[in-house]
């Protein structure tokens, strides 16, 4: 039986700790499903179709890793797609309130799929996208955090034209 888990997330954009999320999650899974769905406490600065694009062109060095969209609930999401497992990265002592409520209540909402959480490597453990956004928006080199596709265009939407 192969062991299928879904990473989900936001994706807004795509950085080198999902990347890396990625990578370690290969580890343990023979194949993971990386899908866009939707958060409603989120503004996004990319589009479905922006984002899915990130991903498709960052994740082309990755074998048996599958790239979706869904706009539905995730534990439906993950039974549809015959997972084991929700795929999360843990970074910092911050994430955990928010990790541990949304995985409770996916499980109480299906008790049959577990949320595995990896550490991501130390040297993302700060990053997100949304302070990557932040710095990225103002001028900020986030050119070490991001892969160089995703840098370009945060550039581009943000009209930072280079010196
Ligand atoms: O990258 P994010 O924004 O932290 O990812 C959060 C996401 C998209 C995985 C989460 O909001 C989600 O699962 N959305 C789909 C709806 C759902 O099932 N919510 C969790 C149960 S309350």
């Amino acid at each position: 039986m192969k062991r299928v888990a879904i990473y989900p997330g936001s994706f807004d954009p795509v950085t080198n700790g999902h990347l890396d999320i990625v990578k370690r999650g290969l580890k343990i899974f023979d194949k993971i499903v990386v899908a866009i769905l939707y958060n409603p406490g989120k503004d996004y600065l990319f589009t479905i179709e922006e984002r899915m694009d990130m991903l498709e062109k960052s994740m082309k060095k990755f074998s048996n890793v599958e790239l979706d969209t869904s706009d539905g609930l995730l534990v439906n999401y993950a039974a549809q797609k015959e997972a084991c497992s929700i795929l999360r990265g843990m970074r910092a002592v911050s994430d955990f309130e928010y990790e541990f409520q949304m995985a409770l209540m996916n499980r109480r909402l299906n008790r049959e799929v577990q949320t595995v959480f990896l550490m991501t490597g130390l040297r993302w453990i700060f990053t997100s996208s949304s302070i990557i956004k932040e710095a990225a928006r103002f001028g900020g080199d986030v050119s070490g955090m991001v892969p160089p596709l995703v840098n370009l265009k945060l550039k581009e939407k943000y009209g930072i034209k280079d010196k």
